[in-house]
């Protein structure tokens, strides 16, 4: 029965070019604390959100790096504790977002993540700071879902923590800040948001309300990510894109993401991938096999976004992360045939693989990343 559904959304989304620099109407409480990486705080970004929060008091935790650590979260979360802040802003991509949604919570729980993630056994109990999400990449669509994804150096892995403390208060999506994206950067976060979109498309999971999302991203960012990355000031480009990462978020909220996400963990923690390189070095062979459990519906999909069939749309996407000089073979990345195995069995320890619409098992899996070889 494909019509028995939930969906839940708490976050007010704010979509507005402009609206960062003066969110002082949204923001509950005097103390603030914005958390963002070192390129925000150095370009002025985050001043100048803090200056237009109508002359409350702000701090700013501006050491967030990409794929944030556990311990990272844990001295942001002091800083915040520090100021006092009533209210946390996340400003960046998903590495300072997932990081301000620990952090708004450690403010009025004890200790550190690890009591509560990897391992800890305590229980996030509520949230008394105000979550605010202003998303600078489009990009993970971390803004409007529950989940944070943090590099545990104990383990030496990165795993997903969830929360329906995670939900931010209000998501406020403002094109304008992603018009300083590098054409790299732009690429590969807009190749991670049409990963969300389809794998929520073709999660075993999915359910109609986020397939209407999930359509919508993957047109727009096919038709507008070449734009972006060519035409950085392009507003109207950056606006579609920033909407499509926003529409993709809300599906995968719902439904989670399926293989090419846990796959891409060993990826970015062995080989150094960026989060959006890689989700997307694997997306055609995903999109090759992903007849095998939703023909109909990937046929749909291919008619939607103007393709004969699903062969001609992974080649069609494989072709365009070519032009915007992404990687698309494994051993671009460094990898090599005896790591198949190592990455496959990482991959297949994170459940959502099994939300893939394919058979997942170690002869699957490996076969899959021997093609891409
Ligand atoms: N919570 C979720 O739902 C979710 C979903 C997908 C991914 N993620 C996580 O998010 C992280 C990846 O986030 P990301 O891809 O957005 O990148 P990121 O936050 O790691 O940032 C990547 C780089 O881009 C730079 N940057 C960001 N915005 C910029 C701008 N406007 N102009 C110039 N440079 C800018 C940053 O300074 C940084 O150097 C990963 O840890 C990933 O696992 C979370
Ligand atoms: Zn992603």
């Amino acid at each position: 029965m494909d019509t028995v559904f939930q969906f839940t959304m708490p976050t007010k989304i704010v979509f507005e070019d402009g609206a960062a620099f003066h969110a002082g109407d949204q923001v509950k409480g005097e103390s603030v604390l914005v958390i963002s990486d070192p390129f925000l705080y150095q370009s002025g970004v985050a001043r100048k959100i803090g200056e237009g929060l109508g002359g409350r008091r702000v701090a700013y935790f501006s050491e967030i790096e990409p794929n944030p650590s556990c311990e990272s979260v844990d001295t942001a979360a002091q800083a915040a504790r520090d100021a006092g802040a009533r209210c946390v802003i996340g400003l960046g991509g998903g590495s300072s977002l997932d990081v301000a949604k620990v952090v708004a919570c450690l403010v009025s729980n004890p200790g550190s993540i690890y009591d509560y993630y990897g391992g800890g056994t305590k229980q996030l109990e509520r949230r008394e700071a105000q979550l605010i999400c202003i998303p600078t990449t489009a990009g993970t669509g971390s803004e409007v879902t529950n989940v944070g994804v943090f590099t545990n150096r104990k383990t030496g892995k990165k795993v997903p923590m969830l929360s329906p403390l995670f939900w931010p208060d209000i998501a406020l999506v403002d094109s304008t800040l992603t018009h300083t994206l590098p054409a790299a950067v732009t690429a590969s976060t807009g190749m991670d948001a049409f990963c969300h979109a389809i794998e929520a498309y073709w999660n075993r999971e999915s359910q109609p309300m986020c397939d209407m999302l999930a359509m919508r991203a993957m047109k727009l960012i096919l038709e507008n990510i070449k734009t972006a990355y060519d035409s950085p000031q392009d507003a109207q480009a950056r606006r579609n894109m920033s909407l499509a990462s926003t529409l993709a978020g809300v599906a995968f909220s719902q439904t989670r993401t399926t293989g090419i996400h846990a796959v891409s963990f060993p990826l970015t923690v062995e080989f150094g991938l960026s989060h959006g390189e890689a989700c997307s070095i694997t997306l055609p062979a995903f999109i090759r096999i992903s007849e095998e459990k939703k023909q109909k519906k990937m046929r749909e999909l291919c008619g939607w976004l103007g393709f004969a069939d699903v062969p001609a749309l992974a080649q069609a996407v494989e072709d365009l992360m070519r032009s915007m000089n992404m990687r698309t073979r494994l051993h671009e990345a460094g990898v090599r045939e005896e790591d198949i195995e190592q990455i496959a069995q990482v991959g297949l320890e994170a459940a959502i693989i099994q939300l893939t619409p394919a058979e997942m098992n170690r002869q699957t899996v490996t076969a899959l990343l021997r093609s891409i070889l």
